[in-house]
């Protein structure tokens, strides 16, 4: 499908306007005359396989009872009836959480975003995707395109198609994942063909908000300590690099920030969540993140060298500073 072409959606005629983007399995329209809408028109050979859940997400009204992320309004067909995608909100003024993280990115991307910053997007994170939940849907394979962040620090979950959802006794499943923000416990397993919990999504929250907290590291990156550790299996070995629990083999990357930046209730989160144990359903809930990350957002302090630093007071000194002066690299330079 091109821009200018004819579609229908919930009884009407809709013109596709300018590509969104372009995906593995879709590409997403503005739809001319409404703003506050897009569509998402299917590859081809993804059309068939495709309607009975997105009639099920539709039925559902799963787009009413979250705002936060871009569920299936209507179901999309061509002029002459076959099925093509399906309208949802617009999200606008938004980019995907990775640029964010990455320092050079953000300076680029988010100008004047400030730790406090990270910290609120990581809250609103762990917020959107608590109201999936509360939706009745789990998101399945959380990951950095799927999350879009506004400059106001707002949050929009897209690819919500892929989410997983029960329909009376039907079960339609995530299909798809993201090796680093896949809990160990599913690792190398047949995906798409077992349901995934809230529990697997606890992961995925705590894993982005590492990395929002962490300036893009990730909690599995680190230095080992002996030459035989498996690096490339470090989830699926709960290698947490800056577990101060367990001998991970790993030891987190040098000069930057640790779980001692932390207050002990953020860090033993962390912990928490990247425990052995936490496949077994203990991981902290998305709602018990927003809650955690709103505090520590609430205790952060300014520094007294630079106006741009925020941090806690548990670390001491200001984090920022420290990383400069070991570094020798400013993390959080003035907006310009
Ligand atoms: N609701 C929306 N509002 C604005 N832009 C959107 C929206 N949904 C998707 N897009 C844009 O279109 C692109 C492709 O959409 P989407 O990720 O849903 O497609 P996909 O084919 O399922 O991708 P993937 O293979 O990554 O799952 C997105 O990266 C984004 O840039
Ligand atoms: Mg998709
Ligand atoms: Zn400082």
């Amino acid at each position: 499908m091109r821009p200018g072409e004819r579609v229908r959606a919930g009884g009407q005629v809709l013109v596709l306007g300018r590509s969104l983007g372009r995906g593995g399995e879709g590409e997403a329209f503005e739809l001319e005359g409404r703003p506050d809408l897009a569509v998402k028109v299917y590859h081809e050979d993804k059309r068939a396989t495709r309607m009975t859940k997105i009639t099920a997400m539709v039925d559902q009204r799963l787009a009413d009872r979250s705002s936060l992320a871009a569920f299936p309004i209507d179901l999309v067909l061509s002029a002459g009836g076959t099925f093509l995608g399906f309208t949802m909100r617009r999200v606008r003024g938004h980019q995907p959480v990775h640029r964010l993280w990455g320092p050079a990115d953000r300076w680029a991307t988010f100008p004047g975003a400030t730790f406090a910053t990270l910290v609120r997007v990581a809250a609103n994170v762990a917020r959107a995707v608590a109201s999936v939940h509360y939706a009745g849907g789990v998101i399945g394979d959380i990951n950095q395109s799927g999350v879009l962040v506004s400059d106001q620090a707002t949050v929009a979950l897209i690819d919500a198609d892929s989410f997983q959802i029960r329909h009376g006794a039907d079960r339609f499943l995530c299909g798809v994942f993201t090796e680093e923000y896949t809990p160990p416990e599913l690792a190398g397993r047949a995906f798409g063909r077992e349901e995934r919990s809230r529990n697997h999504d606890a992961f995925g929250v705590a894993a982005i908000a590492f990395q929002l907290l962490f300036l893009g590291r990730r909690p599995y990156e680190g230095r080992a300590t002996t030459p035989d550790i498996d690096l490339d299996h470090a989830v699926a070995g709960h290698r947490f690099a800056y577990s101060r629990r367990r001998d991970t083999g790993l030891t987190p990357p040098r000069h930057m920030p640790t779980l001692s930046d932390l207050p002990p209730v953020l860090a033993d989160a962390f912990e928490d969540a990247f425990a052995p144990v936490a496949a077994l359903g203990l991981r902290p809930r998305p709602l018990d993140w927003a809650e955690l990350l709103a505090q520590f957002e609430g205790e952060l302090i300014g520094c007294a060298h630079r106006a741009e630093h925020r941090f806690h007071p548990t670390a001491g000194d200001c984090t920022w500073c420290r990383v400069r002066s070991t570094t020798g690299a400013e993390m959080f330079p003035p907006a310009t």
